[in-house]
């Protein structure tokens, strides 16, 4: 052989990526057919992302089952709208931050609320509306952990926020553990412990895990400590200051997304997804109509959790059965317009009961107790505070809570409203995490919600698929699951 025929390429590899180019950007005359199955905060943030990679001319169509915003929604008491369902974000959330930037809406500062941690028979802990009283009344409870969460908390979001910067490269992720181990390999190893041995094994106390971080889970996930120790971490990231929400409902930002991207809305439950050659058959029923219609694509979004209680998709003609499912976690809340019953708390006065009542004990028939805050500006005070002469609190419970036992917390009710939700997953403490790519070109974008469930993780999911799409769909495998390199292999937190 000669040195020359040696340097050139082989003629298949040059055959081979010649086919390559053509198929996937030089000849591609045809953009995909993009599907999105769900117009929740996933599926609102997976067309936006789409739209922005693939660009105007790709046809994108979102169907939506029952209401945009999914478990983002308000609810009306007296008159008020409340957000129900997905409510508080933190400072870092950054994509929630920027979406809502982007669609020129205003936040609600959450400050102004007391904490206090009930038992059961008394108060535990009661915190302060000033920061630093509130400071000084938790190292008198808690100690050094309090200084320990700050670190933990600190360490945890610069891990969390490595995501940003992959995604803002292009970087994508076919798993739900690729994507965890991306931002710190600790992350994907507390998906396989308890919350409880975790934290005990970063240094906290007993008295902390149970009171602290069992409180924030049991309001947040309705959960105890024994849940991964990954999802317990971001549960109690919520301890840190700034928690806002979106004024007008958190519900504004999926629907604003959705018109911005203008995709192709599509009031439909599909019930049946086919594998036929390289596409996908979607089949759906219009929310008008009886007879089911089929749609074909070369790219499908799921951007809904299967669960229990969900509505039901079968796939045809796969290799094998996608793996879906999720157990999932009923939390109902019980919004009453009316007086608590500061007897029961151990209270003098209406004015020293808490506004957040957690619980240091899962055994009690309410998770806990929050007094809401409308989510227009009229009806909040100058500081962002909520006005106790006309109080709207929610209740989240296990289950429907009977008239006997509302009465037990409450004096007087004016009126009760019920939404019963089937939640967030029912996390173990050790967790088996799903896949993101299911097939080809399809896509599960709430396996995240097993790592942890919350509005920015739906968000961070639904730029994973578009940017797994668009990596897949043009060739581009150096940004598919190419984890960073660890500087020295070691990691703290
Ligand atoms: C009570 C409660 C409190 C919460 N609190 C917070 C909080 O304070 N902060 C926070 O960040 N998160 C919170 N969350 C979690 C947060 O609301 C969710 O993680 C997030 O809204 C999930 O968004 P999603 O788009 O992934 O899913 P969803 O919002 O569930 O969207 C899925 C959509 O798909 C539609 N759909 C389903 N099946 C089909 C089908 N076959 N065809 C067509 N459409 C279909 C559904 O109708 C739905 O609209 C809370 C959740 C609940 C329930
Ligand atoms: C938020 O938007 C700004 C510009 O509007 C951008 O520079 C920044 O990277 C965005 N942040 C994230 C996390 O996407
Ligand atoms: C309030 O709580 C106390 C203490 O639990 C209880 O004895 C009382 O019956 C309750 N009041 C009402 C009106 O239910």
């Amino acid at each position: 052989m000669t040195v020359l025929t040696k340097l050139m390429p082989p003629l298949s590899l040059l055959v081979f990526s010649s086919f390559l180019m053509c198929r996937f950007t030089l000849c591609e005359e045809k953009a995909p057919k993009i599907a999105i199955i769900g117009g929740g905060i996933g599926g609102a943030s997976a067309a936006h992302y789409c739209r922005e990679l693939f660009g105007k001319d790709t046809t994108i169509d979102l169907y939506e089952a029952e209401q945009v915003g999914g478990r983002l929604r308000t609810i009306t008491i007296d008159g008020k709208k409340y957000d129900s369902g997905g409510t508080i974000l933190h400072p870092r959330n950054f994509y929630m931050k920027n979406f809502t930037k982007m669609l020129e809406l205003d936040t609600v500062d959450h400050k102004g609320g007391v904490l206090g941690i009930y038992d059961g028979k008394e108060f535990v802990f009661t915190g302060s509306k000033y920061s630093l009283v509130m400071l000084s009344k938790l190292l008198w409870r808690y100690g050094y952990d309090v200084i320990r969460l700050n670190f933990f908390i600190q360490d945890l979001l610069s891990k969390f926020s490595r995501i940003y910067d992959l995604q803002d490269q292009g970087m994508a992720f076919t798993s739900t553990s690729g994507l965890l181990k991306a931002m710190s390999p600790k992350f994907e190893e507390m998906t396989h412990i308890s919350t409880k041995a975790a934290l005990s094994e970063a240094g906290f106390s007993e008295k902390f895990i149970k009171e602290l971080v069992g409180g924030a889970l049991m309001s947040n996930y309705g959960q105890t400590t024994n849940v991964q120790g990954f999802v317990g971490s971001v549960s109690i990231a919520g301890a840190e200051p700034g928690l806002w929400s979106v004024e007008g409902g958190n519900n504004r930002v999926p629907e604003g997304l959705i018109k911005e991207a203008k995709v192709n809305l599509n009031m439909a439950v599909v019930t049946d997804i086919t594998l036929t050659g390289k596409q996908y058959e979607v089949q759906y029923l219009n929310k008008d109509s009886s007879s089911p219609v089929k749609k074909a694509y070369d790219i499908v979004i799921i951007a809904t959790p299967f669960h229990q209680d969900s509505k039901k998709v079968n796939f045809h003609g796969f290799p094998e059965t996608p793996k879906t499912y999720q157990d999932f976690h009923r939390t109902v809340a019980t919004y009453v317009r009316g007086v608590p019953n500061i007897s029961k708390f151990g209270q003098q006065r209406l004015d020293d009961l808490p506004t957040a009542i957690l619980v240091s004990n899962p055994n009690l028939i309410f998770n806990s107790i929050g007094l809401q805050r409308p989510v227009d500006k009229k009806y909040r005070n100058p500081d962002g505070t909520v006005d106790k002469s006309h109080p709207v609190y929610k209740v989240f419970s296990q289950e429907p809570l009977s008239d006997e036992q509302l009465g037990e917390l409450f004096t007087t009710i004016d009126s009760k409203d019920v939404v019963d939700w089937m939640a967030y997953p029912h996390y173990k403490s050790s967790e088996k995490l799903l896949n993101f790519q299911l097939h080809d070109q399809m896509y599960y974008l709430n396996s995240i919600e097993l790592a942890a469930s919350c509005m920015e993780t739906s968000a961070i999911g639904g730029r994973n698929v578009a940017l797994l799409a668009y990596n897949r769909w043009f060739g581009i495998q150096g940004k598919i699951d190419n984890l960073p390199k660890t500087s020295g292999g070691k990691t703290e937190l």
